[in-house]
């Protein structure tokens, strides 16, 4: 290919010329790059460089690029069936060059090709663009952008739209159970999910994890279709109601807790929800999470979180009416202590990493009785994300909180080490060490079984303040009875082992509540193998 410039190498280029007019290629502008004279609605590429193109299917091209700054002009040969930019050009058969907004990788820009006559690719014509470089140089740019940015924007729009449609037609089929969507959620396999739903109302037969249960509901906007039934609760910070769940395309019903936030909670609304929300919550004995909700206006304005809902009601409760078996016990304070250390773990059940959260208000009535042989933690206004990020200055304010009774020493004392995040679950395991001491207290396998009492019940009054405790539990080191006789049945004894050293004076030498999970283990097969040996022994009494 030949390039010709100035009247230097003007022999050269006749010579070229006449070679190229022999195989009828174009003679086009080429530079790299110019910089355009406007006049009118016309602009020349003031490039004075030519050349005759290689191939007689090469056409005439300009690029025009411009930023804020600057105006860019290349000319060049090029085939039109190839892309440049990462684009095919615009129509290009005619003469004249005119020019064409275009969106390529590199942004927005104007591209001209043409045929025919020579260096054709030097005048632009900009139609509908009265002056391209000025137009493009002058606030009058942005209409010609947005112009031609209609037909991608229109598409856009309709391709949003149609995806809007199609999304909310499907939420409306899709749930058969509120509940089975949003346990979908972090589940580790479908058959373990599927197990795990076979007891609420509506199950599912099948779960895609990869597919519906990435698809959490809370991003939906829309409120849910719920009807408050009946208060069941009442705490610091929200009532609980049990509500029904109408599903839109079968009709039924489906029993729901909905907690309500007033307005002036809406810290505790948020909190709770940011925990909720971490799809790594997900577990089996951690409350099932539906949605979260913003619900009326003004000074009816209200908060709500939405879960599901246990018959049973809380733990506190249930043990006040019910006795527990030895295995009763043993299955649910394993569920509860599962729960406690998903709640501390940095991992999921499936392996994946997580962000740790302590819960600080571990007591019985914040644990729901799912079944006679589980349970589920709840109510988590006030956990903490115990994010590795965080310093000792963000946990500043973390120090005192929680209930009374439940409080372990150093959080009486209020002589939390703040640098460590092990703190907050060595609290965390003081007080589920009492709530095992509750359980045990009511379990058969004790032998005489008394009236249901909190931890300290019978020491102090019934809403102990920080003070009374602190003076019982941290100057007077007390701790609810655990009599000899509780220590005749094998796995109570290792039960009460482990009580006592979960509520150890000393925060670091509690046992985690992973090593209380693995005492479980130890439980169950010291059951099993001694399980013939107590009844003979138990009967026999
Ligand atoms: N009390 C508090 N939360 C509850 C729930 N989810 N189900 C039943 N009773 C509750």
């Amino acid at each position: 290919m030949g390039v010709c410039g100035g009247t230097t190498t003007l022999l050269m280029c006749l010579s070229l010329a006449a070679a190229h007019r022999n195989t009828r290629t174009n003679l086009c502008k080429w530079c790299d790059n110019s910089q355009p004279v406007c006049e009118g609605g016309v602009c020349y590429t003031n490039c004075s460089l030519s050349s005759y193109c290689e191939t007689a299917e090469e056409i005439c091209v300009t690029v025009w690029k411009q930023d804020n700054e600057s105006v860019q002009v290349m000319t060049l040969c090029h085939h039109p069936h190839l892309p440049l930019e990462n684009i095919l050009l615009p129509p290009y058969n005619t003469a004249r060059c005119v020019m064409q907004a275009v969106s390529a990788d590199s942004g927005l820009l104007y591209m001209c090709g043409c045929v025919e006559e020579q260096e054709c690719n030097d005048k632009l014509i900009f139609y509908n663009q009265s002056n391209g470089y000025s137009l493009l140089h002058s606030r009058e740019a942005v209409p010609v952008a947005a112009i031609s940015l209609i037909p991608p924007l229109l598409l856009a729009i309709t391709v949003t739209s149609l995806f809007y449609l199609y999304r909310t037609h499907r939420l409306r089929k899709r749930p058969e159970s509120w509940l089975v969507t949003a346990a979908c959620r972090g589940g580790c396999s479908s058959v373990r999910l599927q197990n795990k739903l076979s007891s609420s109302l509506i199950s599912t037969s099948q779960c895609n994890i990869s597919m519906a249960c990435a698809n959490s509901i809370n991003h939906n906007t829309e409120l849910l279709p719920i009807e408050l039934d009946h208060r069941v609760g009442k705490g610091r910070f929200a009532e609980v109601w049990r509500a029904k769940l109408k599903h839109t395309a079968s009709g039924h019903y489906e029993a729901v807790a909905v907690k309500i936030f007033p307005a002036q909670e809406y810290a505790s609304w948020k909190n709770e929800s940011s925990i909720f929300t971490d799809a790594n919550l997900k577990h089996e004995n951690v409350l099932q999470f539906i949605t979260m909700e913003e619900r009326g206006s003004g000074l009816h304005k209200e908060y709500w979180i939405i879960t599901a809902y246990h018959a049973r009601g809380n733990l506190k409760d249930y043990l006040a009416h019910q006795l527990l078996s030895w295995m009763s016990l043993l299955k649910m304070a394993e569920s509860i202590v599962s729960g406690v250390a998903h709640l501390h773990s940095d991992y999921t059940p499936c392996g994946t990493s997580k962000v740790a959260i302590a819960h600080r208000d571990i007591k019985s009535s914040n644990i729901l009785v799912k079944s006679d042989s589980e349970c589920a933690l709840c109510d988590f206004g006030i956990a903490l994300r115990l994010d590795p990020l965080l310093t000792a200055d963000d946990f500043a304010n973390s120090g005192q909180v929680g209930t009374a009774r439940y409080m372990a020493p150093e959080v009486l004392e209020s002589r939390v080490n703040l640098e460590d995040m092990e703190s907050f679950k060595q609290m965390d395991v003081y007080s589920l060490a009492l709530v095992l001491w509750e359980m045990a207290s009511r379990c058969e396998a004790i032998g005489e079984v008394k009236n249901y009492e909190l931890p300290f019940g019978s020491m102090v009054q019934q809403q102990p303040c920080v003070e009374t405790m602190r003076d019982m539990v941290l100057h007077g080191r007390g701790r609810p009875d655990i009599p000899d006789s509780w220590r005749r049945h094998p796995g109570m004894d290792i039960l009460c082992d482990t009580i006592i050293e979960g509520w150890d004076h000393d925060p670091e030498a509690r046992l985690t509540a992973h090593c209380m999970a693995e005492r479980f283990i130890l439980m169950r097969q010291t059951d099993s193998d001694s399980s013939n040996l107590h009844s003979i022994f138990y009967f026999s009494q």
